[in-house]
């Protein structure tokens, strides 16, 4: 199977945790993308979604559903996303494409995530995948300088901006044994907007996509 195929695979087991008439909190990324596809065929069952992207909000109107503010929307039943990274305890990198912000305050606000991932994403230990920091960009250097004394090596993605007008940098060389305990001290460094390991959210179910069909990993 294609990675396309497992991906669609995942999304298309998802639609079994969507609640009737509910507000969906949905992710961003190309996977996110297939469950925002098939969100699109059940559309008049749903209230409505709160997107954690501007590209997701733009797709999900797309498919004529309704994308609400989540100040309107209050808690959600669900939020569905991909993940760069997760590992068996749920823990996960995301933010590879920018999101991860907003992508952690719907998760937040949601009741249950459910992670979709091909089987490549599943890992032992998280790291190997640059982990993104959201920053605000006058604390570029600085923050730059604390992630160098925390064994990281900084880069930033050059001509990339967030939806939130900010600047990502990418961290890569850590070994994350600890993600919970990383995720709070990174999010503990002046200018750092959100880091993108989602320990003390993390997912509540995997749906992983492997050549044997969707297996469901649950924290
Ligand atoms: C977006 O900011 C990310 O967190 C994505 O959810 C994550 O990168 C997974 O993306 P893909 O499904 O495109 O791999």
């Amino acid at each position: 199977m294609t990675q396309d195929e497992l991906k669609l695979a995942v999304a298309q087991a998802a639609m079994a945790y969507i609640p009737a008439n509910c507000i969906v909190g949905v992710g961003t990324g190309s996977t996110a993308n297939f469950f925002i596809d098939e969100l699109g065929k059940i559309k008049q069952k749903l209230v409505g979604a709160v997107a954690s992207s501007e590209a997701s909000a733009q797709r999900l109107r797309g498919h004529g559903i309704e994308v609400i503010s989540l100040n309107d929307a209050g808690s959600l039943p669900v939020y569905v996303d991909g993940a760069d990274e997760i590992t068996q305890h749920l823990h996960m990198i995301k933010g590879g494409g920018g999101a991860l912000t907003r992508e952690k305050i719907v998760a937040a606000a949601s009741k249950k995530f459910i992670c979709l991932c091909d089987s490549s994403k599943l890992v032992d230990t998280l790291g190997t995948f640059p982990l993104p920091l959201e920053v605000i960009p006058m604390a570029q250097s600085y923050v730059a300088r604390q992630v160098i004394l925390l064994g990281g090596q900084p880069k930033l993605r050059e001509g990339f901006s967030t939806d939130n007008g900010n600047i990502i940098i990418d961290v890569s060389g850590l070994k994350i044994l600890n993600p919970v305990e990383l995720e709070a001290t990174l999010n503990n460094i002046a200018g750092v907007v959100t880091n993108g390991l989602f320990a003390h959210r993390k997912a509540d179910v995997l749906l992983l996509g492997t050549a044997s069909g969707v297996k469901t990993l649950v924290a």
